[in-house]
């Protein structure tokens, strides 16, 4: 994790004072101006020191949640092989979306646009029987998607970091068990991460199989139709005790017992006739995350086995799921901002407490900034401190709110009062 605390005077933040005129989205526009990311190229953006902090803390939930459903963290390179993908037939049909790149030697190489084939590859020379399942791996690696319209910033990338997790299981029935525990883990990641997911059914799309959901969070700047229930949204998250190892059908069930569909599988008759009038949402939403079973689409072509209890060779079942780990930044500022600027969730504030000095130079103000700064800091409290002359860059109030939470607390160092003021 990055330094908990910083001084603004010793910090990087290069802030915008105009609204860049391509920005179409309000978190595009305050991403750039608030300094947390810059552009590099069409769809590339550097994560400057306030971006990343959000970044980071938005990967550690997922992780987080990761782990706690039991899937195994491993990192997997960039750039991959291109005869790992002529395994599986990959290489020619992904079409212009996959970056393809000649190394020296002239060998064809890519940079990875996902890991199936990888994992696989991976999968296949360390495990020998059924005993070894099951098995959920994942990363959280950088993409690269020549998307043909890269847009609204980090939103639609074309290089983007996203979190993949792949599951491997002896039959259909076990790799379900497996689907439903990154359902829930899904579920509760977007929750802590302060938003209201919607599983909605989805198309397979070039990776195939035939279960499948996306992950939704309305958004009226969202780039897909969707058509649900209401009453989806004020379904319970599964809780931290959720027991990953016992029976997750129940939850699922409850989840998809409601109509939730995007646009690709919308059905307009199976909508108007199932969901009464006063429940139907018809609205744009956002992909978070997207999770598949594909079976054997992989396992077979590439030759990923176990023994079975029969002693025969079995092609493994195999799912993937993927969480836009640097979408959902941008996700959560739609949900989460107002007129004056971001209001991040406690969970992925990058500070929770401002400090501001606001006689930078006057001893007594300095010290007594000073000894609230570390003694947060020693608490664990993020604390950005504005030690400048020019302050107030981190105050709830004016355009330029950039760094702290909607329930945040500043401490106005005054001592005018032979005090401090907390303002909420
Ligand atoms: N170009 C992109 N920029 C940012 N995030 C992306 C991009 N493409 C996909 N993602 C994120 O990664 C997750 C998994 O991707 P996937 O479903 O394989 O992609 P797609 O829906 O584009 O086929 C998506 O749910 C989304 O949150
Ligand atoms: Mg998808």
């Amino acid at each position: 994790m990055p330094r908990n605390s910083m001084r603004l005077s010793r910090f990087y933040l290069p802030l915008l004072k105009e609204t860049p005129a391509d920005a179409q989205i309000v978190s595009h526009r305050l991403m750039l101006r608030a300094g947390m990311i810059r552009q590099q190229g069409a769809g590339i953006y550097a994560w400057l020191p306030l971006g990343f902090r959000v970044l980071k803390k938005i990967e550690q939930i997922v992780r987080e949640e990761q782990d706690r459903a039991g899937a195994i963290e491993m990192l997997m390179p960039t750039i991959q092989q291109a005869d790992l993908w002529r395994e599986s037939g990959r290489y020619d049909a992904y079409g212009k979306e996959m970056l393809r790149i000649t190394d020296r030697g002239d060998r064809e190489m890519l940079f990875g646009p996902t890991n199936e084939e990888m994992i696989t590859e991976i999968f296949r020379a360390g495990v020998r029987s059924y005993k070894d399942l099951p098995k959920m791996l994942y990363h959280i690696q950088w993409k690269f998607r020549d998307e043909i319209r890269p847009r609204f910033g980090i939103m639609r990338g074309r290089e983007f970091l996203m979190k993949d997790t792949y599951s491997f299981d002896i039959d259909e029935a076990a790799a379900r068990r497996s689907y439903n525990k990154m359902f829930v883990a899904y579920l509760r990641t977007f929750a802590r991460l302060g938003l209201t997911s919607i599983p909605m059914r989805a198309d397979t799309g070039p990776i195939g199989g035939d279960l499948s959901h996306e992950f939704i969070v309305l958004a009226d700047t969202g780039e897909s139709a969707v058509f649900c229930d209401k009453r989806l949204i004020a379904m319970k998250t599964p809780s931290k005790g959720t027991d990953f190892d016992g029976d997750l059908q129940p939850v699922i069930d409850q989840f998809t017992s409601h109509y939730a569909a995007t646009d690709e599988m919308h059905d307009a008759d199976e909508f108007e006739k199932g969901v009464a009038q006063k429940d139907q949402i018809s609205a744009r939403g956002i992909e978070v995350g997207h999770i598949f079973y594909f079976g054997t689409k992989y396992s077979e072509p590439m030759k990923a086995v176990v023994t079975g209890s029969d002693g025969k060779d079995t092609p493994v079942h195999m799912g993937s799921y993927g969480v836009g780990v640097s979408r959902l930044m941008g996700a959560i500022i739609e949900a989460f901002h107002d007129d004056g600027g971001c209001k991040w969730p406690m969970s992925v504030a990058p500070y929770h407490v401002g400090v501001i000095n606001l006689k930078a130079g006057d001893e007594a103000c300095d010290a007594a900034c000073e000894k609230i700064y570390t003694e947060l800091s020693d608490a664990g409290v993020d604390v950005l401190y504005d030690d400048t002359k020019a302050r107030a860059k981190i105050c709830s109030h004016g355009s330029d709110r950039i760094a702290l939470s909607s329930g945040h607390r500043t401490a106005r160092c005054g001592l005018w009062h032979g005090g401090i003021k907390i303002s909420q």
